[in-house]
């Protein structure tokens, strides 16, 4: 059965806002990184989506092609963003086969639970090599094709006043909130995420003036998210969370997938090198979760 509109957008969008463009995903076959891969094809692109497993990447391919009559959505299994040279070679067969990339997601991430006492330097480091190094790998395999993304959209012009309303030329970048406060169980996230942070706020400023915007999505407490879940569970009772939540409530994928169709629009364009932090103020009453 697939799965209903609603769960992975609002109502609020013009269809065919990104026709003619191209999403690349890393983490494209996860929670967040379908739901925001099935948003942005509902709304006219075509997709790359790139995963470690070959069979998940290709069924979600499938799946999230199925939003939009003669949406194209490829599935590249197989890779592992701690490879460069994996990445690399998926962002020229995205552009060989799909003719472009106009928007990269850096959404591939790992995560378990481990206070620092059973956390070995390799445990550590393997998080930093999958969430930092993963996203500066993605960025490198594909900025050159932002570029000339930016370079083909005239909204990007700063002296131009024509508006098409389409875009190109957007690199966003996954992170959380843990690393606003610290939080225990997660040092090694925290860290990964903040360097991640600072990462895209370096990209905005040197690729900036060629019109390509980076930023990131920070989520919160987001249902039915493997990391969530098993964070949640370890420290307290879901109702007990949602209470602690400004907004009264956690978050759903749906939240994530419309802030990035925001960022990646033309209504967004003007934002660059920030983190769009989407938790319903969650890390201001309580930190991370
Ligand atoms: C302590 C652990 C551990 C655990 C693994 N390690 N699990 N240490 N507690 N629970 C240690 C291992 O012992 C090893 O160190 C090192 O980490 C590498 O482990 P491998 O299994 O060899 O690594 P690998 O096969 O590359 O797998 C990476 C992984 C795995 C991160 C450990 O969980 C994974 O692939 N995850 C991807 C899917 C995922 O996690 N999705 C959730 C993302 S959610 P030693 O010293 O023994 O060699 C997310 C959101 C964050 O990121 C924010 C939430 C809101």
């Amino acid at each position: 059965m697939s799965v209903p509109k609603s769960e992975y957008l609002s109502n609020v969008w013009a269809n065919d806002i990104f026709a003619n463009r191209v999403l690349f995903i890393t983490g494209g076959a996860g929670t967040i990184g379908s739901a925001q891969t099935r948003a942005l094809v509902h709304l006219g692109a075509d997709a790359c989506i790139i995963g470690r497993s070959v069979e998940k990447t290709e069924a979600a391919a499938k799946e999230i092609a199925k939003v939009r009559n003669g949406a194209r959505v490829l599935g590249i299994g197989g890779v592992d963003v701690r490879s460069f040279d994996s990445l690399k070679a998926a962002a020229d067969c995205c552009v060989s086969e799909l003719g472009a990339i106009d928007y990269v997601i850096a959404g591939a991430a790992g995560n378990f639970i481990a206070p620092i006492s059973s956390l070995s330097p390799n445990a550590f480091k393997t998080v930093l090599d999958i969430d930092t190094i993963g996203t500066f790998n993605t960025l490198k395999a594909t900025i050159p094709h932002l570029v000339d993304s930016a370079a083909r959209n005239p909204n990007t012009d700063p002296t131009s006043t024509s508006h098409s309303g389409q875009t190109g030329g957007c690199f966003l970048a996954v992170s959380a909130t843990f690393h606003y406060t610290g939080m225990p169980l997660q040092s090694h996230v925290s860290a990964a995420k903040a360097a991640i942070e600072t990462l895209t706020a370096s990209v905005a400023l040197e690729y900036g003036p060629l019109g390509v915007t980076a930023n990131c999505v920070a989520p919160g407490a987001i249902e039915g998210t493997e990391g969530m879940e098993r964070l949640a569970s370890s420290l307290v009772s879901r109702r007990e969370r949602s209470k602690g939540i400004p907004s009264g409530r956690w978050g759903v994928v749906r939240d994530i997938a419309d802030a990035t169709v925001f960022l990646l629009s033309d209504a967004g364009s003007y934002v660059n090198g920030t983190t769009l932090v989407v938790d319903g103020a969650g890390w201001r009453r309580q930190g991370g979760v």
